[in-house]
């Protein structure tokens, strides 16, 4: 009788830690897809791609490769994002668009408008990224900065 109970006993652990294993599988391979997609297509806060038909394209804000970035066109088909975050240490730079310069509330930090330091403590610039349009979504070319 006890041997039965012990061979029931694992028999249900086996197939409980088999699930698991399973479950944890399946997981494990859908998040990959999901986090090269959204590193390198611009997307909102929600993580959604943005459609450029549907956006107005002259203050485009989203994510790339996880961190905040301001969009600008540069021309036909071509677009370059800047990071919003200080390379000092780590405030949110805002843009200041009379004078056309990115400035760190924290510490007085200032950036041209391709990110180059102009006004310390910040020595390095802001992290850029080349894009391009395809299919009304902006996708990652190339980062520089980083
Ligand atoms: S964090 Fe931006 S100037 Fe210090």
């Amino acid at each position: 009788m006890i041997r039965r109970t012990f061979l029931d006993k694992s028999i249900s652990v086996i197939f409980g830690l088999t699930a698991t294993l399973f479950g944890l599988l399946g997981f494990a391979s859908l998040a990959p897809i999901n986090s090269k997609i959204s590193k390198k297509i611009l997307t909102n806060s929600n993580g959604q791609k943005i459609d450029l038909s549907k956006t107005p394209q002259n203050s485009i804000q989203g994510f790339l490769n996880g961190k905040q970035v301001l969009v600008k066109k540069e021309s036909k088909g071509n677009w370059k994002a800047i990071s919003t975050k200080c390379t000092h240490l780590g405030c949110s730079v805002k843009l200041n668009e009379k004078r056309n310069i990115f400035s760190c509330p924290c510490h007085g930090a200032e950036f041209d408008e391709n990110g180059t330091v102009i006004r310390k403590p910040a020595n390095k610039p802001l992290e850029t990224f080349l894009l391009k349009e395809q299919k009304n979504n902006l996708v990652l070319v190339e980062t520089k900065n980083a």
